[in-house]
This record gives structure tokens, C-alpha cells and sequence, in this order.
């Protein structure tokens, strides 16, 4: 394995916590073999874990694209994007929805689960330059052809994807945290039997554990939080890892 593990550590940067899991250090002794640690630097597990795979340079040319261009550094975590990747083809999904697109880093992670020349990722992102930068990401990375970018509103998007009667295998909620519940609401209703919702960073940067915050952002996060937990027509899971991730299936 190539070197700059606390580089690829802050490849997730842009999720919470990731930069204080980084100063943990990698404890993983490159040169020294399989199975041996360096003694006396603890890391946190999900930089520990990170650190065991391999560089991946399509993923970091989306962070470099991210950093050059001076945007929010705040694509999903490196473990939560292999997750989708793992999500989607095992559950052989076919009709991806990501709702948040920004440059393209989970859109790659979500795509690399399709099969070979098979399936379709479709982004809604709200910033025309975002998406733009998207689109030229998962170019980048061989998915051109699968790749389609619906710019504008989530919601005015959904809208219309109803209303053309679009369904879906998958579903990548990523987007601003207000309208969760309302992403939540079209996704069980665009989706095909036994679809996946993944929806990230449902802490806050713990912000949904703390009851002294009361935004907006916070109380949507609880109510969709507990709609994933509790709605009859899901069966769901909370990860705590990294900034939080729900996963449900569409029964
Ligand atoms: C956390 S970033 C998405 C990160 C991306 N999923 C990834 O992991 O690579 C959130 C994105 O949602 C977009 N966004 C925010 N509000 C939106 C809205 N109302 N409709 C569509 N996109 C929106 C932002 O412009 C931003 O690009």
C-alpha cells in the first residue's frame, strides 16, 4: 500500500469529524508486514480501518477537484462510500437516485456498484457548477454513459421524477438536512419493491444529541431519524460511525 494515509483519512474530511480522527494518526506500520502495529499511537477505528485499503486515485482527484475549486470539503466518508459501493451491488441495484451531488465522490462510489455497462445513476443537485464538476468526476471515471444530472431543487426534482412515474433500486439522501423527512417521503414513494435508503450524517457533528440545539436542521434530522426507525413500510438501521448513516429497506 502507497504512503499518505493521513491524506486519504481526510479524503472524508468534509464529514464531521473526520479531521479530528485524522490527527489521531495511522498506526499501521506500511514496511513493517502484515498484522504489525506501531506501538503507542492509538487511532480512532474508522481512521484505522480507512488506512487498510488502498490509494484510490479516481476518489481523490473528486478531493483535489473539491479543493481546487475552494468548495465544502464535505463529500461522504471514505467507509461509507465503500458501504454504498458493497449496498448496491449486493442488493443488485440497478436504478440509482442520489439526492446532494456535490463533485461526484459518492456518485462514483454509488455507480462502481452497478455491473458492467448495466444501470444508471441519477444526481440532483442544486449548483450548476456543482453539478457540472459532478458530471466531469464520473466521466472521469468511466461512467458517462450511466451518469444523468438533474440540476435544481430536490424537491421540485422529486417532483417531476413522480410525475414522469421514475422508480428506483436505490437511494442516496445526502442534500440539505431540513428536507430529510420530505426526501424520506418521496423515496419510499418512488421506490421499487426492496429499494435501499441511505441517507448521511445523521448526527450533526452531534449536534442531534445535544437537546440545547433546536434549529431547523437538528429537529428534521431527529423526526427523520425516528421515521426510519419507527415507519412501518421500512426496515432500518442506524450506523453510528463517522457522522451517522441510516439505511433502510423499502418492504
Ligand atoms: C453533503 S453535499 C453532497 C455530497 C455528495 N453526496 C458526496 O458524498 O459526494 C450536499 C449537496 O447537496 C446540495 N444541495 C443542497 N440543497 C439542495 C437542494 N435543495 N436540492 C438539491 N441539492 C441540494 C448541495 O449543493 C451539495 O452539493
Amino acid at each position: 500500500m502507497s504512503g499518505n494515509v493521513e491524506e486519504r483519512m481526510n479524503m472524508g474530511r468534509g464529514n464531521p469529524g473526520a479531521e479530528e480522527r485524522a490527527a489521531g494518526k495511522a498506526n499501521v506500520e506500511g514496511d513493517a508486514g502484515a498484522g504489525v502495529l506501531e506501538a503507542g499511537l492509538p487511532a480512532e477505528p474508522e481512521a484505522y480501518f480507512d488506512s487498510l485499503f488502498e490509494d484510490d486515485p479516481e476518489l481523490e482527484r473528486v478531493t483535489v477537484s473539491i479543493r481546487e475549486r475552494g468548495m465544502p470539503d464535505i463529500s461522504v466518508a471514505p467507509g461509507y462510500g465503500r458501504l454504498l459501493t458493497l449496498l448496491v451491488a449486493a442488493t443488485r441495484a440497478r436504478s440509482l437516485l442520489e439526492i446532494g451531488a456535490l463533485a461526484g465522490y459518492s456518485g462514483i462510489c454509488l455507480a462502481r456498484g452497478l455491473p458492467p455497462g448495466e444501470g444508471r445513476l441519477t444526481s440532483l443537485e442544486l449548483k450548476p457548477d456543482y453539478a457540472e464538476l459532478a458530471s466531469a468526476n464520473l466521466a472521469a471515471a468511466g461512467f458517462a454513459d450511466r451518469a444523468e444530472m438533474i440540476v435544481g431543487d430536490a424537491v421540485s426534482s422529486l417532483e417531476r421524477l413522480e410525475r414522469e412515474g421514475r422508480r428506483f433500486d436505490f437511494f442516496f439522501i445526502d442534500a440539505d438536512k431540513e428536507n430529510y423527512p420530505v426526501y424520506l417521503e418521496y423515496a419510499i414513494r418512488l421506490a421499487n419493491p426492496g429499494a435501499i435508503v441511505a441517507a448521511d450524517n445523521t448526527l450533526l457533528r452531534g449536534r442531534t444529541l445535544n437537546p440545547e440545539k433546536q434549529g431547523p436542521a437538528v429537529r428534521a434530522m431527529r423526526d427523520f431519524n425516528r421515521a426510519m426507525a419507527r415507519d412501518p413500510r421500512l426496515l432500518a438501521a442506524h450506523l453510528p460511525s463517522y457522522d451517522g448513516l441510516a439505511l433502510a429497506m423499502v418492504k
